[in-house]
């Protein structure tokens, strides 16, 4: 009888120490804050929602969800039904789609399926210092009122749309639970192994906003590190000036180093507006017609192609359409001041040092 009470002891304990080892093996440590590095001269103030924190291993495990090919639900080698979000976000180009990208059809990305989005994908870079609304029409702002505000938002509208990922949740998450890398990641990013949505979609939109990009030659210039030539000068003095080629009102320059507003406005593409997803059809204000987003034009000259329908494939056609392409309308951008002109009107030689000046913009470190 003794003997069999010790056994009983010994297998309680036994068992006990079995389920401690079990519990200890899934607690995680909180996961490590990270502080983005605010390039020199940029704002400080940041668009991170408060119940999404940026951690290095969330952005860790972001990183690997925004390249995973299996993001859009399916677990087969088949590199025809296979998708990320890097598919059309390419790092080498700006996170765009590059002039070389399989999936550009006419200027614009088609989706796994085939069928093309509406607009020409944007490069993803600096968007932790955008507060003025996202995609090229800004609708995607806490006051859309479908709920369709945030970063975390568009990487589930991505994951769905008939023309990105067209996958579901199920299928994405189930593709996701397949892979054994992911409940260590997982974990370390949130706490527990759980693989939900609402985690995927916080980690990706984390990965998003750390990518920030403000080491081009231009920004060691303005620190003093690196001089421009004598053209690339001339071509920031054309940029900044009125008179020159007058991009610094929408493009920013040096006081605004992002090289963008990010406002939206009507920069003379056309005259005719038929696009059903400018910016007027969210804002109902007339003077929208036709209007978009400003794009940065850091990392400008490996965006291809460019405009939010990817009408030009090199930027001699955007300088050579700013230069004496602009179409006159009553919804033009009163900060167009060179429209009645129908251009800037530059010389050849003018127009080489304004591209050598965009080319300044591009920051190899972040493109590697
Ligand atoms: C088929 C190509 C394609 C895929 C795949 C894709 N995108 Fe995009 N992305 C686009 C297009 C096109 C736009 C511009 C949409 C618009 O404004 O009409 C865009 C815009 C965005 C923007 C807004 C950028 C800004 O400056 O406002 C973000 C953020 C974004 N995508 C993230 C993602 C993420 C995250 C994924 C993966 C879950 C993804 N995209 C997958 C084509 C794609
Ligand atoms: C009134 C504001 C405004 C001015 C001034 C302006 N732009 Fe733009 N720019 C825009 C807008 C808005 C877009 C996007 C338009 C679209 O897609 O329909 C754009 C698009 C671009 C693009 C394409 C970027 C991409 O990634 O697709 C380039 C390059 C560019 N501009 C360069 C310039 C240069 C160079 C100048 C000066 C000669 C200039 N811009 C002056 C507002 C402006």
């Amino acid at each position: 009888m003794n003997k069999f009470k010790t056994y009983w002891k010994i297998a309680c304990l036994t068992g006990a120490v079995v389920l401690m080892f079990a519990a200890c093996r899934h607690r995680y440590e909180d996961p490590t804050p990270l502080d983005i590095a605010i390039p020199y001269g940029f704002p400080s103030r940041l668009n991170i929602p408060d119940d999404n924190p940026m951690t290095v291993e969330g952005v860790e495990l972001g990183r690997a969800l925004f390249h995973d090919p299996h993001l859009c639900g399916y677990t087969g080698t088949n590199p025809d039904s296979l998708m990320s979000c890097a598919s059309c976000h390419d790092r080498a180009h700006n996170y765009d789609l590059g002039p070389d990208n399989p999936r550009l059809v006419n200027g614009r990305p088609v989706g796994r399926t085939g069928k093309a989005t509406h607009h020409n994908a944007m490069p993803l870079m600096n968007l932790v210092f955008n507060h003025e609304g996202y995609s090229w029409n800004g609708s995607i702002c806490p006051q859309n009122v479908k709920g369709r505000q945030s970063i975390e938002d568009i990487v589930l509208m991505a994951i769905e749309a008939d023309d990105e990922l067209c996958s579901t949740k199920a299928r994405t998450l189930a593709a996701l639970r397949a892979d054994s890398k992911y409940p260590e990641m997982f974990g370390k990013a949130f706490g527990s192994e759980e693989i939900t949505m609402e985690r995927v979609q916080k980690a990706i939109a984390q990965y998003v906003r750390s990518l920030v990009s403000g080491n081009s030659k231009f920004d060691r210039y303005l620190q003093g590190k690196e001089q421009l030539t004598p053209q690339e000068l001339h071509g920031y003095i054309l940029f900044t000036t009125e008179e020159g080629a007058d991009c610094f009102h929408c493009h920013g320059s040096e006081g605004s180093p992002l090289f963008t507003t990010n406002l939206f406005y009507n920069n003379g593409l056309d005259n005719v507006f038929i696009d059903p997803q400018d910016r007027y059809s969210f804002t109902g204000h007339d003077a929208d017609h036709g209007a978009y987003r400003a794009p940065s034009l850091r990392n400008v000259a490996v965006s291809a192609p460019y405009m939010h329908d990817g009408r030009f494939q090199t930027l001699d056609e955007v300088l050579n359409f700013y230069n004496q392409g602009l179409q006159p309308s009553p919804y033009v951008s009163p900060l167009m001041h060179h429209i009645n002109d129908g251009g800037i009107l530059l010389t050849p030689s003018e127009i080489a040092d304004l591209k050598a000046f965009l080319n300044t913009l591009t920051d190899e470190e972040f493109l590697e």
